[in-house]
């Protein structure tokens, strides 16, 4: 199989790390914007802004942190589907762009048309999926850097040649 040249690698991880961490980033914005309205700020000054980050920001950062995730580990030695932390974390992000997409981004858009009428229990959700979505993307960034667990099969003799070194660097 042809080896991904290691320029297009380190570009790959680079943009890896910047959409992912910076999704991560304007996760713990939207965090603060929801935990500000709590504690009394304006809600019709708060929310719009926090519709304007989830739909310029946050929302176009999972859709290009699923697919740079995804073509990172296809054009490294980890794959998709043959180290147990990948799998994780593609599982934890697929199931947290649909949530962006289809949940957060909606409400965060009513949010910013209704400001203060929004209801209690709303405005609580709008701390609640951050800070949960935080808690994930804080748990995919320690997988990637510890990279627990092994391999789902063992590696025949081919593939153990040329395998990711043991320290994590493929
Ligand atoms: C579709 C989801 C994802 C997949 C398939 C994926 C896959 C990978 C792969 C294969 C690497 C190693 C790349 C290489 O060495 O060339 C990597 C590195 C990394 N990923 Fe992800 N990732 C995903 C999502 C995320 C998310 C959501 C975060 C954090 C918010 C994240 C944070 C990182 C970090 C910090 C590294 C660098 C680790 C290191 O170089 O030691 N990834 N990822």
């Amino acid at each position: 199989m042809t080896r991904t040249p290691p320029t297009v690698r380190k570009a790959l991880l680079t943009l890896h790390l910047v959409t992912s961490l910076g999704w991560l980033g304007a996760d713990l914005v939207l965090l603060a914007l929801g935990v500000a309205v709590l504690r009394g700020t304006d809600a019709d000054v708060v929310y719009p802004v926090a519709a304007l980050i989830g739909t310029t920001l946050f929302a176009p950062l999972a859709v290009a942190v699923w697919v740079v995730g995804v073509a990172s580990a296809l054009l490294s030695p980890w794959k998709l589907f043959r180290y147990r932390w990948v799998l994780v974390k593609l599982l934890i992000t697929t199931v947290m762009v649909g949530l962006v997409l289809f949940l957060l981004t909606p409400n965060l858009r009513a949010a910013g048309d209704l400001g203060a009428t929004l209801p209690a229990r709303d405005r609580a959700d709008l701390v609640i999926a951050p800070a949960v979505s935080t808690s994930l993307m804080i748990i995919a960034t320690v997988l990637s850097t510890y990279k627990p667990w092994g391999r789902m099969r063992p590696a025949g003799p081919a593939a153990r040649r040329g395998r990711p070194a043991v320290a994590g660097r493929a």
